[in-house]
């Protein structure tokens, strides 16, 4: 069911991209069922896009119709980032509580977002930095007695742009991941793009890896990967896609921050990708969590 949703919201999508605004009527029936399901709506990185269990069961058929026009027409419901810290103002608070180094100011339609990933005790603690356009809406990790869900990520879900944090967690903590083998980023960034099963994608190539060194890294090692695939769809449609990866390790993972488009809006993305994927950081070791990871235990024991 979790996957038949996310091939739908990517038919939604390549429809979009493939031939405007247009929304079959198959496709509408299609999509009814699973809205209504109890199935939470997931976009392609398995990330909630809406809750169907709170924003959906106890609408009727024609709202939630409605939604899924609207999702096909551009303007997809997402839940709003509640608790996201954003701003250089907050985010530099909150860098400094950690002990860690303030950021600059964010200009050119971008703003910081910094995270705790790993609040659920299924999880470890990571304090994740991104940059993303002002304009796109934000997912977070949800967090509930079973422990946490999902992940960071901020996209412009109708366009297919967007920027994904995945914890890659199959080979445990990487040294000197700079000078690590390109095959260790592509297994990392397939999994990556796959979260929703292995049947989504085909021809994924990682076409450049850059390990970065500039000051503003603090010592810590960061490569940057260019990809591209070819995402299959439910309704048949291929869609190429083309994204940049920032990956690091710390802890006992490798992180990465993907951000991908159309391969006709790449065109146009790239710089912002670029930016988005520049601006990731991660810490984990040495970080005093215990307050943070305090809130979550008092909610959800
Ligand atoms: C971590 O922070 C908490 C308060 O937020 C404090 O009680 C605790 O002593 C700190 N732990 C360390 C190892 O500094």
């Amino acid at each position: 069911m979790k996957l038949s949703a996310s091939v739908c919201i990517f038919s939604l999508m390549a429809t979009h991209s493939a031939s405007g605004f247009m929304l079959s009527s198959q496709q509408s029936t299609k999509k009814i069922p699973l809205v209504l399901s109890a199935a939470p709506l997931e976009n392609d990185n398995g990330v909630v896009v809406a809750d169907t269990r709170r924003n959906f069961m106890t609408k009727t058929m024609a709202t939630a119709m409605a939604t899924a026009a609207t999702a096909a027409s551009g303007v997809l419901a997402a839940p709003s980032p509640a608790h996201a810290v954003k701003g250089t103002d907050k985010v530099n608070a909150m860098l400094k509580a950690y002990g860690l180094p303030t950021i600059p100011s964010v200009s050119n339609g971008m703003v910081p977002l910094l995270e705790v990933w790993g609040k659920g005790k299924n999880r470890f603690p990571l304090l994740v930095l991104m940059n993303h356009p002002i304009t796109w809406v934000v997912t977070l990790p949800s967090n509930d007695v079973n422990g946490e869900d999902g992940t960071i990520q901020a996209g412009e879900y109708a366009k297919g742009d967007t920027a994904t944090l995945f914890v890659y967690q199959d080979e445990g903590h990487v040294d000197n991941i700079a000078t690590a083998d390109k095959s260790l980023f592509e297994r990392a960034l397939i999994k990556a793009i796959s979260q929703k099963g292995s049947n989504i994608y085909q021809n994924f190539k990682v076409t450049k890896v850059v390990p970065q060194d500039g000051p503003e890294y603090g010592g810590k090692q960061y490569v940057v990967c260019d990809f591209k695939y070819e995402l299959l769809t439910g309704a048949g449609f291929e869609v190429d896609r083309r994204g940049v990866a920032a990956i690091t390790s710390e802890g006992p993972a490798v992180e990465v921050l993907w951000a991908a488009s159309t391969r006709e809006r790449f065109k146009k993305t790239e710089g912002t990708l670029r930016d988005i994927t520049s601006s990731f950081r991660v810490w984990a070791d040495g970080l005093n969590f215990s307050e943070e990871l305090a809130k979550t235990e008092e909610r959800f024991g």
